[in-house]
């Protein structure tokens, strides 16, 4: 069906506003985009994706940040601060150490709330506008939470965030706090506020901005519109591999949604598609699961631990997408421990780079690819981390070097110094 990589691009159908459209994924239904709040479709509960009759070719593209791909987004502009055009970081020793071609860092975290988040939120605000709610809400770890408190506020909308108690860190707390965000903390883990979210909009309590929203993946699949513009104008060619941290799975399920666009225009080859490679920490890993035994399904996990609280998920629910991502890409998943997450963090700062415990798993996971022979030698890789360090301050300290205390006199430092 239309979710294989060379499915050609489908007719609009009568109940296309403007050549966009919303299917369902599972049985093809189609509905108006804007005419009613829906996330899943009417008939049989399956995920909905956005359609365009005429998805962009590089050329179509103009300007900076998000709103540089308005041509493949379902508005010309958005709820703005503004948003994406993140660096693609050289990371010369990391890429020797690692042993491939090319490897470089897009750091999402360099974006206005410190994560990819916002890129979603751009757009996922803009259409909760046009649909006329007044209240924004999501489940979250910690960085959809803080997303969706800032650009709700920007937006003068009300927001409420459901958080699992205790296992948020604390930068995106405080964010939530500050921008204005109703905080509620669940005695539970985030897939158990998911569940209750997704009541509470089934209800119209909510306008539910979780990866569910079909909207929200629309504003993350520029990642992938500005990886492959970027490694093109660097190197005249497109990387082999994307690796990226998994939870949810909405982001990969993205960045697959870009790259079958950029097919389906004919702006790509389909062989020039970037090998989709998820990475989940042991502790919390259904994807991976999935991916190593072959199944069309993932297996909810109900206990779930990992340093790397963003994604401390066991219910990835867009699954459904993001499987078939890493399948017809060639792609593949892999987890990595807490130990191994923390050293790429290390490695990751030494070079310059600040990323949170989650975003860190993207290069820990590349690592044991290549260790393993998965990943060749020859390959170009860009790996994506997802948050700032700053969002985890505590994981930061525990990583990092610990201050040391020293008398107020130079001569006395000086000595410390020579000693120590
Ligand atoms: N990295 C970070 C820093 C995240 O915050 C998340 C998800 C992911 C990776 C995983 O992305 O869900 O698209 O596979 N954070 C969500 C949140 C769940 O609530 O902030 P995914």
């Amino acid at each position: 069906m239309s979710f294989d990589l060379t499915a050609a691009t489908p007719a609009a159908p009568a109940v296309a506003d403007d050549g966009v459209w919303l299917a369902c994924i599972e049985c093809g239904e189609q509905f108006a985009p804007f005419s009613a709040i829906r996330y899943t479709c009417d008939h049989c509960d399956g995920l909905l994706e956005v359609r365009y009759a005429d998805p962009p070719t590089f050329d179509d593209f103009e300007g900076r940040g998000v709103w540089r791909y308005a041509a493949g987004l379902p508005f010309a502009e958005g709820v703005t601060l503004p948003e994406g055009d993140t660096p693609l970081h050289r990371v010369p020793r990391l890429e020797e150490s690692v042993g491939v071609d090319t490897l470089r860092i897009k750091h999402e975290g360099m974006n206005p709330t410190g994560s990819f988040k916002d890129r979603g939120m751009t757009v996922g605000v803009r259409v909760a506008r046009e649909l006329g709610v007044d209240r924004l809400a999501c489940a979250s770890t910690g960085n959809t939470s803080a997303a969706l408190a800032a650009y709700g506020g920007r937006a003068g909308m009300a927001t409420l965030v459901l958080l699992p108690a205790g296992k948020v860190a604390a930068g995106k707390i405080a964010q939530a706090a500050l921008h204005d965000a109703r905080i509620l903390e669940v005695d539970g883990n985030f897939d158990d506020c998911l569940d209750i979210v997704q009541n509470l909009a089934a209800r119209g309590e909510v306008y539910l901005l979780n990866s569910l929203n079909p909207f929200r993946l629309e504003g993350q699949k520029t990642i992938g519109f500005e990886i492959l513009e970027a490694f093109r104008d660097d190197y005249g060619r497109f990387p082999d591999r994307i690796v990226l941290p998994v939870g949810n799975a909405g982001n990969t399920a993205a960045l697959y949604k870009c790259f079958r666009e950029l097919v389906q225009s004919g702006a790509l080859d389909p062989e020039q598609v970037p090998k989709l490679t998820g990475v989940q920490a042991e502790g919390a890993a259904p994807m991976v699961e999935a991916v190593q035994e072959g199944n069309d399904t993932v297996r909810r996990w109900d206990d779930v631990e990992t340093i790397a609280t963003a994604i401390r998920i066991g219910n990835p629910v867009n699954a459904p997408k993001a499987l078939p991502g890493i399948r017809n890409t060639g792609g593949t998943a892999v987890a990595v421990s807490d130990e191994e997450i923390t050293d790429a963090q290390r490695t990751l700062a030494r070079e310059g780079v600040g990323v949170e415990p989650a975003s860190a798993a993207s290069v820990a996971g590349l690592r044991k690819l290549r260790d393993s022979g998965v990943v060749d030698a020859d390959e170009d890789v860009v790996c994506l981390t997802t948050g700032h360090l700053l969002k985890d301050p505590d994981a930061a300290f525990a990583a990092g070097n610990k201050p040391e205390s020293v008398p107020n006199d130079t001569d006395e430092i000086l000595t410390y110094l020579a000693e120590n």
